[in-house]
């Protein structure tokens, strides 16, 4: 028995914060941040009386419409997110109350870019255990309440989004395999770094600005293009996947760069490879369900796909899987 999606949708707040706009809000060109990131805008979600929790309820409740279940049916709900409206309740408490998923239980994964790939992998494990028929993964970030939009060397590379797939069990299709790493030396390099129980929040956290996301930018570009691009090439390889079986690459957009990176090393050419960083830069947990979402329609029952992410902590991975359906649900 695998764990196959049988259904993806996904939400994106309205407003779109573009190149041009954050020229008005840093030292900042719109030339420099396509050719260094891919990135042409991005949404944001300014609604200060809305959450992670409340894009995530977005996408499942246009996910069960899609797929004709009722939200009772949810076994289980699963949240990759690095931005929990609170530290608890978990953010899948919230999204199952919000979208009426009563007989669900839930619960949050924190691995920030890898996220959604991670807690993937772990629903499936319900469902090939036999025991649930239907498990929720969803990946939400507002990112935009843990940016410095004074720090140009992040404020123009992360957006906010939410996106979700349905796992149910197949005979024929689904999760294949999985390659799956961390390395807890990467908080080094890519942090948030007060707000938890080593620096909980102070006026001088505050002060200091660092309940914001920081990074090195060049030791994680470095080794972001090594992790994803080696990860996605191991998983090819130990699944005798030549590039010509390989009908999509679904890679985490943190930047162009690192993305046309994992494509080379996997021989893949550039129409197989789902890009749509220039839309919404990188939503984190979301990227992936995203790109799933945007390119449903040309995916085909049987279709190989690989998942791949870097992320934050450093956690990073890949995921081989067969796509389970020709047609978009209406
Ligand atoms: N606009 C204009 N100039 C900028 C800038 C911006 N937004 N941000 C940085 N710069 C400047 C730097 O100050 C530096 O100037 P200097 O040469 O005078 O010192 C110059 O541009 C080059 O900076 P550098 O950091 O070497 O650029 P880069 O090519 O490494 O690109 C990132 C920077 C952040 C785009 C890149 O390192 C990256 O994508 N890293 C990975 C980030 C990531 O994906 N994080 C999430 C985890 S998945």
């Amino acid at each position: 028995m695998r764990a196959a999606i049988t259904s993806v949708a996904g939400y994106l707040p309205d407003d779109v914060l573009t190149n041009a706009d954050l020229e008005k809000m840093v030292d900042t060109n719109d030339e420099w941040i396509r050719s260094r990131t891919g990135i042409e805008e991005r949404r944001i979600l300014k609604d200060p009386t809305k959450a992670t929790s409340d894009m995530g309820a977005e996408a499942v409740k246009t996910l069960l419409e899609k797929r004709g279940i009722d939200a009772t049916e949810i076994d289980l709900i699963i949240v990759a997110t690095v931005t929990a409206d609170m530290h608890f309740p978990s953010t899948a408490n919230l999204i199952a109350h919000k979208v009426g998923a009563v007989n669900s239980w839930g619960y949050d994964l924190s691995a920030a870019c890898s996220g959604f790939i991670f807690a993937l992998t772990t629903g499936a494990k319900f469902i090939e255990s036999g025991q649930y028929k239907k498990v929720v993964i969803v990946g939400a970030d507002k990112m935009s309440s843990i940016i410095d939009y004074t720090d140009r060397t992040t404020c123009i590379l992360f957006g906010d989004g939410a996106a979700a797939v349905l796992l149910e069990p197949s005979e024929n299709h689904g999760i294949i395999d999985h390659k799956l790493h961390v390395d807890g030396n990467g908080a080094n390099f890519l942090r948030q770094k007060a707000g938890g129980s080593l620096f909980p929040p102070t006026h001088e956290t505050v002060d200091n600005k660092e309940h914001v996301i920081w990074q090195d930018g060049q030791p994680v570009f470095k080794a972001a293009v090594k992790g994803m691009a080696d990860v996605s090439y191991d998983i090819m390889q130990r699944n005798d996947l030549a590039p010509d079986d390989v009908a999509w690459l679904v890679p985490h957009q943190a930047n162009l760069r690192i993305i046309d990176a994992t494509q080379r090393r996997m021989g893949l050419p550039a129409e197989k490879v789902m890009i749509n960083i220039q839309k919404y830069g990188n939503t984190t947990a979301a990227t992936i369900p995203l790109c799933l979402r945007d390119w449903e329609s040309q995916l085909k029952a049987g279709d190989n796909i690989i998942l791949a992410a870097f992320g934050g902590g450093f956690t990073w991975g890949a995921v081989y899987l067969q796509w389970a359906y020709d047609t978009p649900q209406s």
